[in-house]
């Protein structure tokens, strides 16, 4: 495992903020999740935690491998796009694990997984956090972070997944101009001072029981907590997938994490696309 930057470095003009450090993090975690963490691999810079995490399941590690870096050179967004991964200031990390019963025991994992970050969020002195469907994070109606779940392997057998979370604490200026939609971060939303490695630790304290208990309990746990944040409720948005465009009322979500929208009167379910408000872009 790299351990980088080192414990007692002093941070340089390069981190905005506190360095991560491996000791710090580990210092901070519940003893549930230490018992689930089987390894914390932080990076000075990597292509993308996510493609990182996959190489790493594919050579044998397993559940509990949690990679980052300090900045990102590639990092995946959701529909092919860039995520802005900036030097020693934003978080990027990726959860490992594997599913015994393949992709299908991870219907609305990702959606699940929103829900836990807003919470670490929350406790970490951040109220407000919302979500839009599937899984964005929100905050202000503008984007504080986002999540890509990446799996590989079959239905029916056992499947890994890399659970991917990238959240802005501190957008530098000469980045934010490649971002493509509106954003915010941490600091603009309630000020300095969330410690970057107590946010990290209070992440995997919600992320891994999570993940540990997920194949069991299913997502039907998670969809009335996921509701209670859904900043969409009620509103009347365009649904894009592909060339596709469907307008209705927001109603909610199923039991499997679709999208359920009143569409002229009938309630129609809708797994994959991504909603806007009408008139936004
Ligand atoms: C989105 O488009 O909203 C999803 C963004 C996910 C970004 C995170 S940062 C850590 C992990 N590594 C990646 O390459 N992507 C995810």
């Amino acid at each position: 495992m790299v351990d980088y930057p080192p414990v007692n470095c002093v941070p340089g003009p390069m981190y905005s903020h506190e360095p991560l450090a491996s000791e710090s993090i580990q210092a901070g975690l519940s003893p549930q999740a230490r018992g689930l963490l089987t390894e914390l691999a932080l990076h000075q810079e990597i292509d993308s935690t996510n493609a990182e995490a996959m190489r790493r399941l594919g050579g044998g590690s397993g559940s509990g491998l949690v990679v980052s870096a300090e900045q990102q050179t590639a990092g995946r967004g959701r529909r092919g796009r860039r995520w802005v991964s900036p030097l020693g200031t934003n978080l990027y990390l990726s959860l490992a694990w594997t599913f015994d019963r393949g992709v299908e025991a991870m219907g609305g994992l990702s959606l699940a997984v929103g829900v836990a970050v807003a919470d670490a969020l929350d406790q970490q002195g951040l109220p407000g956090v919302g979500l839009k469907w599937p899984n964005d994070i929100l905050h202000g109606g503008a984007k504080l972070g986002g999540i890509l779940v990446e799996t590989a392997g079959n239905n029916g057998g056992p499947a890994d997944a890399v659970v991917g979370i990238g959240i802005n604490l501190r957008m530098p200026e000469d980045s934010a101009g490649d971002i493509d939609q509106a954003w915010t971060d941490v600091e603009r939303a309630r000020g300095s001072g969330m410690g970057r490695n107590a946010l990290f630790s209070t992440l995997l304290n919600h992320l891994l029981p999570l993940l540990a208990g997920f194949e069991r309990e299913g997502f039907g746990a998670w969809r009335e907590r996921w509701l209670s944040r859904n900043v969409h409720a009620g509103r009347r948005v365009t649904l894009t997938s592909g060339a596709s465009t469907v307008a209705g009322v927001v109603q909610g979500i199923d039991e499997s994490g679709a999208l359920l929208l009143d569409v002229g009167g009938t309630t129609r379910s809708f797994n994959g696309g991504e909603i806007s408000l009408r008139g936004e872009p």
